[in-house]
């Protein structure tokens, strides 16, 4: 497993293995790595022969108040982790690196970010599809793995790839959750015991709107109000639950056609998100096993 810090080095390797007549895939992470990180990871290896792991906490896709500082970075037990897969090169850029001074092109997409966390996190998709372009321009990948847990992330990474015809495929990889439910997360190691004895309740109440929408309901500010409800009861701040058109992230009134349903709650200082998607007459969780 090569571990390479700079990005000529990386380009070139990735080149290498291309002319080689190989295929490579990219799994861009911040580190901290868990097991939902990992499946990305195999799930990459299955479908390209090359495997590339980047790990970079992004400095532009955090806001001032948020915790860029704390984010928890160990590279050596990330690199542990990652010694038992399938990976070909761990790429590890520096600050300096991605943004060199005198750095000053941005990536906005017009209308996805102006949703659900977007709203809150005012820079926070701008900041991740500029990193994602950057990785995809040095990396050049074939293929791109990215986690469902992470929805809006995932639409606006494949909006942004097809507007620049960045000609890498967008592989969707289903949330990976602990036995009770909780989405994994590098962020759940903030949660006090108690935190974490209730934050199983935000995916439970995301199932339990789904069953709703199974059995027939379709009035979304009723099945929204009981959810919230449901949310603030079991001990959540709640930033927002909402059910919306899973390819435009537009709120959908009138629940007839398959809907995203999507939360991001606050337990002390740590926010989770989660979401499902549910299906009018069908048993939910199509894109998301049940734990
Ligand atoms: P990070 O939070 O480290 O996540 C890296 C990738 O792992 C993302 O695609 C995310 O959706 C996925 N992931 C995280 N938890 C998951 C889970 N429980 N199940 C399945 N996939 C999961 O997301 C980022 O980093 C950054 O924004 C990044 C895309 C790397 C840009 O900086």
């Amino acid at each position: 497993m090569n571990v390479v810090h700079s990005a000529p080095e990386m380009r070139q390797l990735s080149r290498h293995w291309q002319m080689s007549g190989e295929t490579v895939a990219l799994v861009p992470t911040m580190g901290a790595l868990h097991e939902g990180h990992l499946a990305l990871v195999t799930a990459a290896s299955r479908e390209a022969s090359r495997v590339v792991v980047s790990i970079f906490v992004n400095p532009t896709q955090f806001g001032p108040s948020e915790d860029f500082d704390r984010y928890p970075r160990d590279l050596d037990t990330d690199l542990r982790s990652l010694a038992g897969l399938k990976v070909d090169a761990v790429w590890v850029p520096s600050v300096s690196g991605m943004y060199p001074s005198g750095f000053q092109t941005s990536v906005e997409l017009a209308r996805l970010p102006n949703h659900l966390c977007g709203l809150s996190r005012t820079c926070h998709f701008g900041g991740v599809a500029l990193v994602v372009a950057k990785l995809f321009g040095v990396v050049r990948p074939d293929i791109a793995v990215f986690g469902l847990k992470d929805f809006q992330q995932v639409r606006v990474i494949e909006r942004m790839a097809a507007d620049l015809d960045l000609g890498v495929r967008i592989l969707r990889h289903p949330t990976v959750r602990e036995t009770d439910g909780l989405a994994m997360s590098s962020r759940n190691r903030y949660l006090s015991p108690g935190d974490r004895a209730i934050a199983p309740a935000l995916y439970a109440t995301l199932r339990s709107v789904g069953a709703k929408v199974a059995l027939g309901a379709t009035d979304s500010a009723q099945l929204i109000a009981e959810g919230r409800s449901a949310l603030e009861s079991a001990g959540f701040t709640v930033e927002y639950l909402n059910m919306c058109d899973p390819d435009t992230l537009d709120d959908v009134s009138n629940v007839d056609h398959l809907v995203l349903v999507i939360a991001a709650v606050r337990l002390g200082v740590t926010r989770l998100i989660d979401n499902l998607i549910a299906v009018p007459g069908a048993i939910p969780q199509t894109a998301h096993p049940a734990p």
